[in-house]
């Protein structure tokens, strides 16, 4: 086992204060693409771009353009849990790690077993009507066709964060002071492009800073251990 992942091991097993940070990256072995890669969801070619869709300028204007986008790429009904969800849930369970924060919408932690998990950008897997409210099962939005309409008239939209929309202040708060308290700190499968999910690690005060990415990122520097790999193949070496 190389250097860096003896001291990780090393790092994991002698803590009960663990907190993970985590992006799309995590769930690419489970067969979801991320954002970013060259193989992930804004390189590829639409008649506007990903980011653009995925706007709530976007949502309003072209509600039917959305929840075509949004039903061929953003659901992932057959995606299961790979070895890194596993592990997490594992260390939650040991008494090891306390939290799981996730820019991820694709409910994967939870299927593995996690119990905390904080959904910075919501989640597929829990829609409402956004005039009244009324919460709708997934299958409703998911599996229909054309804008799905509530009985009130509204629109039934999924719980999940669109550029421009706020993210919710109780998980933020509570993302910054598990960081904040956090032992060790490992950063997994995320760009740290977006912004104010990504300055979430900056509330870090401890000295085992982790960063596993394929790769590089703008924490690479910062980090007290980088290992730059697929992170279900790290952690099923732990
Ligand atoms: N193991 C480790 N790292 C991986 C793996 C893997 N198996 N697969 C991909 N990666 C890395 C990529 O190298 C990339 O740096 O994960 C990172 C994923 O970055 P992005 O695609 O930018 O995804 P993310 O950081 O989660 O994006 C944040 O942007 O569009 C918004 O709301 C969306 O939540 C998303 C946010």
């Amino acid at each position: 086992m190389e250097q860096a992942l003896k001291t990780l091991k090393n790092w994991i097993d002698s803590s009960n204060n663990i907190v993970f940070f985590g992006g799309a990256g995590v769930s690419t072995e489970s067969g979801i693409p991320d954002f970013r890669s060259v193989d992930g969801l804004y390189h590829q070619k639409y008649k506007f771009p990903p980011e653009t869709i995925l706007s709530n300028t976007f949502f309003r204007r072209n509600p039917e353009e959305f929840y075509i986008f949004y039903r061929d790429k953003l659901i992932a009904p057959n995606a299961r849990p790979n070895a890194a969800h596993l592990k997490l849930a594992q260390w939650e369970q040991e008494g090891k790690l306390k939290a799981v924060i996730t820019q991820n919408i694709d409910g994967l932690h939870q299927m593995a077993g996690s119990r905390k998990v904080l959904e910075l950008h919501g989640s597929v897997h829990r829609c409402y009507c956004e005039r009244c409210r009324k919460i709708y099962l997934e299958s409703f939005v998911n599996e229909g066709t054309g804008v799905p309409r509530c009985s009130c008239g509204g629109i039934v939209r999924p719980d999940v964060v669109l550029y421009e929309e706020g993210l919710d202040n109780h998980i933020m708060s509570e993302s910054m002071s598990l960081i904040r308290d956090a032992e060790i700190l490992i950063i997994g499968g995320t760009s740290l492009n977006v912004y104010p999910a990504a300055g979430l690690i900056n509330y870090y005060r401890g000295n085992k800073l982790v960063l596993i990415n394929l790769s590089e990122t703008p924490a690479d520097s910062q980090a007290d251990l980088v290992i730059h790999g697929k992170i279900g193949e790290v952690f099923s070496q732990l």
